[in-house]
C-alpha cells in the first residue's frame, strides 16, 4: 500500500535538494526521498542486534609479507563473519581485495577495523548495508 504525506520546508532547502537530486538521477522527489529513509534505516540496523552485511575492500603491496599472513590469520579468526572474498592483483606489486562480512553488527565492525587498520594497509573503505529484511 501507498501513503502519501507532505512536506512543508525552506524554499531554498528544497531547491538545493531538486539539484542534488536532479545531478544524481532521481527522476522525481519520492524516489530520492525513499533512498534517504531507507539509508536511515539501514544506519539503525547498523545500531541495533540484528544480522547486518557488509564489504571491505583493502589495498596494500603483497611484497611485504607480514601484510598478508596477518591478513589471512584475520579472516580464520572471523571465518564465520566472512561470507567470500575476492583478490585481484592489480599489477606488479598491488593487490585488491573484497570481504563481504555478515554477522552481528558489534563483530563485523570490529572485522572490518581489524582488516582496514592493518599495518600496511595503503587504502581500506568499509561499506554498511543490509540484509535487506528490514527494508521494503
Ligand atoms: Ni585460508
Ligand atoms: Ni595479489
Amino acid at each position: 500500500m501507498i501513503s502519501r504525506f507532505g512536506v512543508s520546508l525552506d524554499s531554498e532547502l528544497l531547491r538545493d535538494f531538486d539539484r542534488l537530486i536532479a545531478r544524481k538521477g532521481y527522476r522525481n522527489r519520492s524516489e530520492a526521498i525513499r533512498d534517504l529513509i531507507r539509508e536511515s534505516l539501514v544506519q539503525e540496523e547498523w545500531r541495533g542486534e540484528g544480522p547486518v552485511v557488509g564489504v571491505v575492500t583493502i589495498v596494500y603491496s603483497h611484497d611485504k609479507r607480514e601484510i598478508v599472513d596477518a591478513l589471512t590469520d584475520l579472516q580464520h579468526l572471523y571465518y564465520e563473519n566472512i561470507v567470500s572474498s575476492m583478490h585481484v592483483h592489480l599489477d606488479e606489486e598491488n593487490c585488491l581485495e573484497v570481504i563481504i562480512v555478515r554477522g552481528r553488527a558489534g563483530d563485523v565492525r570490529t572485522l572490518a577495523d581489524r582488516l582496514m587498520s592493518t599495518k600496511g594497509i595503503k587504502h581500506g573503505r568499509f561499506i554498511a548495508t543490509t540484509t535487506g529484511k528490514g527494508l521494503r
